[in-house]
């Protein structure tokens, strides 16, 4: 990365849970960044075995003067993990050292440190407070934002967890300098789903600066980070706990999840599989004649370019689109086991919409490897 850029801010309005997500480069080890947390409070940080000797003692020295203790939590690394067990040893860890009702919990790593430590924050003692710090790109620009906090079980993707708004999101850029490309690529999957869904000048934005975001560029980041924030606040603000609106932020994950939950999870990313999901999910709009195929083209195109996968997994060489569809039964949109897809049904605008299931196969059998 190169280039400065000054710390930018972009609010999330939700009356008293309303918190601050402030990006630029250099906020990890500046003491400011946390002046939303309590001060002379217990603070524990989780992390997991990559990021900790990355980036564990520079947080710990930024916080010491804030917090009366710092201790750190390090959880094995991986989708495979965000289970019971890495949850309960969150647990262990703050009754193990008396954390009380003012502890402060940080977040500190990718999407699945920051989904278990937000959930773990929301049980504990029934709740409480805690900051994110997003060290990886799709952390930065979805999971961290909005307060949806989970666990995966095996029969469904972040089935268990609550809706807990963190104190504050601190994204700092510089750290996206050590994430592998692959990790990049799967962030960029986050960042593409914007466009279709919300904002087709930022699609536009994104097909003429995808390479230089895989070229980790500072302003390109930056710009990245920025605009999906202002997009997923603008529908968060709206829409908290997805009465409705909010589940077009879900466009490509109901194919997705299908793939990480049949596949096992940690086998494909999960931006990979969004990825590969937005294909499908485009798809079957034009399959129910809402888009053209110039337009899936050209998202299937980008989604390319992005590094990412577009064709789906074979999770069952026996009957692939049956399995599919037994997984989508239980997704969180579904209603009395009928699945809802978010669709694109026009460029920059979504929405959640039942299919025949026999038009869904198609689809799955078109998109499959
Ligand atoms: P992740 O948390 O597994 O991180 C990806 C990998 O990068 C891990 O190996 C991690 O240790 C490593 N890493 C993190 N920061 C690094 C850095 N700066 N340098 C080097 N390596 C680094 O995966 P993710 O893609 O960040 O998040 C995916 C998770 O987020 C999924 O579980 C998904 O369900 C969840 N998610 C949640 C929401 C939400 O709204 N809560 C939204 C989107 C995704
Ligand atoms: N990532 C989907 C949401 O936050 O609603």
């Amino acid at each position: 990365m190169r280039g400065f850029q000054l710390a930018q801010q972009v609010p999330i309005a939700l009356g008293e849970r309303s918190y601050q997500i402030a990006i630029g480069p250099g906020l990890l080890d500046d003491p400011a960044s946390y002046q939303a947390a309590p001060a002379r409070t217990q603070a524990l940080v989780v992390t997991n075995t990559t990021v900790a000797p990355l980036y564990g003692e520079r947080l710990a020295r930024a916080l010491a003067g804030r917090h009366a203790q710092v201790r750190q939590l390090v959880l094995p690394d991986g989708e495979q993990h965000k289970t019971w067990e890495s949850l309960n040893l969150i647990f262990d860890a703050l009754l193990g050292h008396g954390a009380d009702r003012k502890t402060v919990l940080y977040a500190l790593g990718g999407g699945v440190v920051g989904d278990m430590t937000g959930f773990a924050a929301a049980c504990y003692m029934r709740g409480v407070p805690f900051v994110q710090v997003p060290t990886t790109l799709l952390a930065q620009v979805d999971s961290s934002v909005g307060g949806k906090t989970a666990i995966n079980h095996p029969l469904g993707k972040n089935m268990i967890g609550a809706f807990y708004q963190p104190l504050a999101v601190v994204c700092d850029l510089e750290v996206l300098r050590t994430l592998p490309p692959r990790e990049l690529s799967a962030g960029l999957a986050e960042v593409i789903k914007y466009g279709p869904i919300a904002d087709m000048a930022f699609l536009d934005w994104i097909e003429a600066h995808v390479d230089a975001l895989r070229a980790c560029d500072a302003d390109a980041l930056a710009h990245a980070v920025r605009r999906s924030c202002e997009v997923k606040a603008h529908v968060v603000g709206q829409d908290e706990r997805e009465s409705g609106l909010r589940a077009i932020l879900n466009f490509g994950h109901t194919f997705g999840h299908a793939i990480e939950a049949g596949m096992g999870y940690g086998a494909w990313l999960h931006g990979e599989a969004v990825g590969a999901g937005m294909v499908m999910a485009a798809e079957l709009s034009r399959a129910l004649g809402l888009v053209d195929a110039a337009f899936v083209q050209r998202l299937t195109a980008l989604i390319a370019r992005a590094g990412l996968p577009t064709r789906g997994a074979v999770i069952d060489a026996q009957d692939n689109a049956g399995r599919y569809l037994q997984l989508m039964r239980v997704d969180k949109k579904a209603e009395a086991g009928e699945i809802r897809f978010v669709v694109i049904d026009g460029p920059g605008r979504a929405a959640v919409r039942a299919a025949p299931d026999a038009l869904v196969r198609q689809v799955i059998d078109r998109c499959c490897e």
